[in-house]
């Protein structure tokens, strides 16, 4: 990082503040992690010019955010959610096929309504601000008004989010079910108006091998195909009883993986919550296919699903994002995310270090969605989506920080200890869109 004088420089904004993002995987690269302190960030049109050590007096008609004291990342990736079951976080007693059922599908139901989605999409939108999360993988549910509603709101905060109409044609309540053909056309009228309109990216969403029949697997596999670009995003291999359903559905395939190969919706910008129960083959195959694996340590911790061997993936180089999966997930906050993250590591005696996890969350997400040329960083031309963060801003983590002796001793307390309260803001292609203290 060199001294750099600015007044030659191009630039509309100026943020001050200390920095950390990263350039690379922190393990795999010692250089990987940045960390910039009293650093300035100047920015044009919402987009990074540099990031140097401050030096010098800013232009005239800079808009300067002064973040002193604080430290910036890059926004937080959230790979896998569903912005539906915002109101069922925290719901009692259940696995997976049980809570669907019993609290999942009933909610999705309401979502027929665009007034009553609306409301929710706002919300959710905000309290991903509120928790430094810039973008998101987001399921919406089967009503085509639940994804107008979604990416309406995020469009209104300047927001990247993936999201899509979940595809499901049978195993569910009739009025939340369409047909293999009406989910094709809804699909493919939502992928018209809306994949990169602005910032949204469409996902073709099928819940999950057991809500749609092979015709629906099919007519996914044809979106796919028909749509260069688009996303795919399911779930696969939560739980022990929803492998064995799937068994019994696709006898004729080699595993749960293999159905969702067999219909081509493996591949590049693929994405696939929970990925607990895979063999070695179908871990090889998520590899090679280029599929990003999310994990939601705190769904799978909640619905008693698994423990994510984040070791086997990192052996065989699959993208990996981190997710929280509202609501079978039980925080909107990377950070507790993160926290949960590391103990289920612990569980299987790995150990996830605070760099390689904040990597996770920023560059390593946006790696996993195909997002790192636009996203991930502060590399010169990338969108400035950033989180200010507050590593006091409990009694305990002041506390905690009198001892703290290196950055990655600072940033294992906050990713322990720090929820929405050490966000102090979030900024969307420059702009603020959350401040705490207004
Ligand atoms: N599998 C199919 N649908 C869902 C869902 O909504 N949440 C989770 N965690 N797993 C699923
Ligand atoms: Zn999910």
């Amino acid at each position: 990082m060199t001294d750099t004088a600015i007044s030659d420089i191009d630039y509309d904004t100026a943020v001050r503040a200390d920095f950390l993002h990263f350039v690379d995987d922190p393990d795999r690269n010692d250089q990987a992690c940045r960390y910039i302190k009293n650093g300035l960030l100047l920015l044009k049109q919402g987009r990074v010019i540099s990031l140097e050590n401050f030096n010098g007096e800013l232009n005239d008609n800079t808009t300067l955010y002064d973040y002193s004291g604080k430290l910036i990342m890059p926004g937080f990736i959230d790979t896998h959610t569903h912005y539906p079951q915002t109101e069922i976080i925290a719901s009692y007693g259940t696995q997976l096929l049980e809570w669907l059922e019993k609290y999942t599908f009933p909610t999705e139901a309401k979502f027929s309504d665009r007034k009553f989605a609306d409301s929710i999409a706002g919300f959710y939108c905000d309290e991903l601000l509120r928790n430094g999360t810039t973008t998101a993988g987001v399921f919406a549910t089967v009503h085509p008004e639940s994804v107008d509603a979604i990416f309406s709101a995020a469009q209104k905060r300047d927001m990247c989010l993936i999201s899509g109409k979940v595809m499901m044609d049978r195993n569910a309540p009739d009025f939340i079910c369409d047909t293999a053909e009406t989910s094709y056309q809804q699909s493919a009228e939502l992928i018209q108006r809306w994949h990169r309109k602005g910032r949204a990216l469409y996902a073709v969403t099928p819940r999950f091998a057991p809500t749609s029949t092979p015709a629906q697997l099919e007519a996914a596999g044809r979106l796919v195909e028909e749509f260069p670009g688009v996303y795919l995003q399911s779930h696969v291999a939560e739980n022990h009883d929803e492998v064995a359903w799937v068994k019994k559905l696709f006898p004729e395939r080699r595993s749960y993986l293999d159905v969702y190969d067999h219909y081509g919706l493996l591949g590049e910008r693929s994405v696939y919550a929970h990925c607990i129960h895979l063999d070695q083959a179908d871990r090889e195959r998520m590899a090679d296919s280029g599929a990003a694996m999310a994990f939601c340590p705190t769904s799978n911790l909640f619905l008693g699903s698994g423990l994510f061997d984040l070791e086997k993936a990192e052996q065989e180089n699959t993208r990996v994002g981190i997710a929280t999966d509202v609501g079978g997930g039980t925080s909107f906050s990377m950070l507790q995310t993160l926290n949960e993250a590391y103990k289920v590591c612990q569980m299987a005696g790995q150990s996830l270090s605070p760099l390689k996890a904040f990597y996770l969350a920023t560059l390593g997400g946006a790696k996993s969605l195909y997002l790192d040329g636009s996203l991930g960083n502060f590399d010169r031309g990338k969108n400035a989506d950033f989180v200010v963060l507050d590593l006091q801003a409990t009694p305990l983590m002041q506390q905690r920080m009198v001892n703290a002796d290196s950055i990655a001793d600072m940033l294992f307390a906050l990713m322990i200890l720090g929820d929405d309260r050490s966000v102090a803001a979030t900024h969307v292609m420059g702009q603020p869109r959350y401040l705490k203290d207004s």
